[in-house]
């Protein structure tokens, strides 16, 4: 964890690079506009989180939100993404944020 941010403040996170690895890998649960409503979300208990909403994001790190990414969620669909870069991570944390317009 240490070692992520250490890395991530070496270069500044890409919300527009971020969109691209979101579009490829996580619309079909968490949904094009990120509000969990993907076309595959129905199926899923629990159901994705709305990275729309204001209270998802409050009090939350970065580094949270990263490691969920590449460790997953034990317990639910959300599954490992070994294959990404801490830079590919970064890039993906900034554009969930955005979703939220009063994300800190
Ligand atoms: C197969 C469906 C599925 C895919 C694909 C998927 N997720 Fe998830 N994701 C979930 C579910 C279900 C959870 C658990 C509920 C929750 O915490 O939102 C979750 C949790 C998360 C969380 C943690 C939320 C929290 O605060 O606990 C983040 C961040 C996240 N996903 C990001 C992503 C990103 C980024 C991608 C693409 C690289 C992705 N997910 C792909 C279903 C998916």
């Amino acid at each position: 964890m240490l070692t992520w941010m250490l890395v991530s403040a070496a270069f500044a996170a890409d919300p527009a690079a971020g969109k691209v690895l979101y579009a490829a890998s996580c619309t079909a649960c968490h949904g094009t506009a990120g509000n969990g409503k993907g076309p595959a979300a129905i199926a899923l208990k629990p159901k994705p989180s709305d990275f729309t909403a204001a209270a998802y994001w409050a009090g939350k790190a970065d580094v949270l939100v990263a490691t969920a990414i590449r460790a997953g969620r034990p317990g639910t669909s959300m599954s490992s993404f070994t294959e990404l870069s801490d830079a590919d991570v970064a890039d993906l944390v900034a554009y969930l944020r955005s979703f939220s317009a009063t994300a800190p």
